[in-house]
Parts: structure tokens; C-alpha cells; sequence
């Protein structure tokens, strides 16, 4: 039978070229061309080079590094398909940077997640296809669906082949708490929390106190994100004072920002396992940082979305 909303096409912005390929490599088709420019001044230009008229297309652009670009790229790349006749649009955004910026908890801000969700649907996409939002209630800032998928399986997956003993998994702060507990579930191991404050918006943290037991426990830090590497960093020395052996660290979204690669390199960390949902490198990843791939579970995500079958297998966590 037909597909209601036509063939399938994927097509990758400039911030995610390498996992749209690999996504593409796995749902065995061809990346569909389009182009890009970013003029002297700033100013962006897209183009779809290929007839999209009743497709159902599919385009992967995360808001990561340069974040205003790369997102009013991805409003362009919606509003180019949508105006070509596209069946249906899906932004597939790995990693959506403006996700931490979801409540209003001091006097005068803006809750820029919302803004950007009505952004994305204002430019006119049907669907939003994304992976561990800084938290998981941003989905209730769009009004049409969103698939939001989740990297643990992946990174449990590769720990749990590591076969550490007596592992404990800790979380730098209580907001990851409860993801922290996922985690330690899957890989049958006690939750340690941290107690992390930031004084201001400086990027500054400070992990003041350690609750559960790292005596003589190989530690595994989880997180959703790692930008300066501030959390991650103080968790490991608060757990090492309280006697912890190796330690280890893994996150969603590696974005390590300037400076962050050589703290991870000079850190007693003996790896820290990142995925491939952020593209832009500003240094070069230090030897003990290692990626993981998501594209798989993305295609499977894109597969299950064009086939209209059940996507929830995807979602386990
Ligand atoms: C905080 O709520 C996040 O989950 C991460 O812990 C944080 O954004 C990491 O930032 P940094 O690496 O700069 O400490």
C-alpha cells in the first residue's frame, strides 16, 4: 500500500550533516540534497534541490553551535518545505540548546523553550522528532506531536558490556535525579545524588554535598548535557573526597565548550562516553572521551513515524 504522505526523504541542515548520513545509511537511502549559505553579514539562505511535492520529509538540524543560526536555519529549512509542497515535516532536532531555558524561576526572563516551539510551528512543522530534552514537559510547548527519544539505552547498552563491579551511578544535582534512577536501574546499581548549586548565570558550579555511599564504588556521572564540563568536574572531586575508585561519566549531549576538552583531559575521569547529537567540536575530544552513535535509533524513530507503527519501543528507559 501507499504511503499516505508519500515517499520518505531526509534531509540534513549544516549542523547535523554527519548523523543525517549515517541516519540515512541505516534506513538504507539516499541523503536528499539541499543547500545552504550564510551570507558576509550573517544572513542565511536555504535551498531544497530536489522535488519534495507529497514527500514526507524529514530534516536534521539540532540548535547547537552557532545556536541563533543553526535555529533559524532549521525555520527556514520548515517553512522552505512546507512552501514546496512537502506532505508532512518533521524537524528532527538532536540536541535543542534552548530546552534548559524552560521556566520563568526569576523576575524578567523569558521562557525561550516556548518561544522556539512556537517558532518551529509557526514555520509550519507537523512533527518534532528530538532526544532527552533538558526536561521531558518542553513537549507540552508544542501543540502537534513530539517523539522525544532518550540516549540511556545506548549508553546502558555500552556500560553494561564494560562490566564494571561495584558501580554506583551518580547525578550532579537533583534535577537529574529521577533519570539518574533510570540509569542505575537498568544497570542494577545503587543512585548517589549531588548536591549542586550555581550561584549565577556565570556557568559556575559547585557540587557541596554527596548523598549515598562512593566508599571504595566505581562511579558512573550521568547527565542530560555537558557544556564547560563545571558540574561534572566538581561531582568528581566531592565523590573522590568521600573515597570513590574509578570514575566515569556519560552524557547525552557533548558540547564541551571551550575549555571543557582539556578540564575532561586532566581530570581523573577514565572516560567520558558522549553521543553524536552535537556536531561542531571546538577542540578536539581528548583521548578519554568517547563517542557513541544515536543515528540507528533515530532511523528506527524516522522509519516507525513514516510507517505510522508504534514508536513507544524507542522511548525505553
Ligand atoms: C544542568 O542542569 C544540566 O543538567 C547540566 O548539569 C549542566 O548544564 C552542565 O553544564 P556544565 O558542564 O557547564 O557544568
Amino acid at each position: 500500500m501507499d504511503n499516505p504522505h508519500g515517499e520518505l526523504k531526509v534531509f540534513a541542515g549544516t549542523a547535523n550533516q554527519k548523523l543525517a548520513r549515517d541516519i540515512c545509511k541505516h534506513l538504507g537511502i539516499k541523503l536528499s540534497r539541499s543547500e545552504a549559505e550564510r551570507f558576509s553579514e550573517g544572513n542565511t539562505f536555504v535551498r531544497v534541490s530536489e522535488n519534495v511535492r507529497g514527500r514526507d520529509v524529514f530534516v536534521v538540524q539540532g540548535i547547537s553551535y552557532p545556536v541563533n543560526d543553526n535555529f533559524v536555519e532549521l525555520l527556514f529549512w520548515i517553512d522552505a518545505f512546507k512552501r514546496a509542497s512537502a506532505s508532512q515535516v518533521t524537524a528532527v532536532i538532536p540536541f535543542f540548546s534552548y530546552a534548559k531555558g524552560d521556566k520563568k524561576d526569576e523576575p524578567r526572563v523569558s521562557i525561550r523553550a516556548r518561544v522556539c516551539a512556537d517558532c518551529i510551528e509557526g514555520a509550519g512543522a507537523d512533527r518534532v522528532l528530538t532526544m532527552d530534552l533538558h526536561s521531558p514537559q518542553i513537549q507540552g510547548f508544542f501543540q502537534r506531536p513530539v517523539d522525544h527519544l532518550h540516549a540511556m539505552p545506548v549508553i546502558c547498552d555500552y556500560f553494561k558490556k564494560q562490566a564494571i563491579p561495584n558501580l554506583a551511578v551518580a547525578s550532579t544535582d537533583v534535577g537529574f535525579g529521577k533519570q539518574a534512577a533510570k540509569f542505575a536501574e537498568m544497570l542494577d546499581a545503587p543512585v548517589v545524588i549531588g548536591n549542586k548549586e550555581r550561584p549565577d548565570h556565570s556557568e559556575q558550579a559547585k557540587v557541596w554535598s554527596v548523598i549515598g555511599e562512593v566508599k571504595d564504588r566505581n562511579v558512573l556521572i550521568v547527565d542530560d548535557i555537558i557544556f564547560t564540563g563545571g558540574s561534572i568536574i566538581s561531582m568528581v572531586d566531592a565523590i573522590k573526597e568521600k573515597g570513590a575508585c574509578d570514575v566515569y561519566a556519560a552524557v547525552s549531549h557533548g558540547v564541551l565548550s571551550p575549555g571543557a576538552a582539556a578540564k575532561i583531559a586532566a581530570s581523573p575521569i577514565k572516560e567520558l562516553v558522549i553521543t553524536d547529537t552535537v556536531e561542531y567540536r571546538f577542540e578536539d575530544l581528548p583521548s578519554n572521551v568517547r563517542v557513541l552513535s544515536v543515528a540507528p535509533l533515530f532511523a528506527e524513530a524516522i522509519r516507525s513515524i513514516h510507517e505510522r507503527t508504534s514508536i513507544s519501543r524507542l522511548f525505553r528507559q
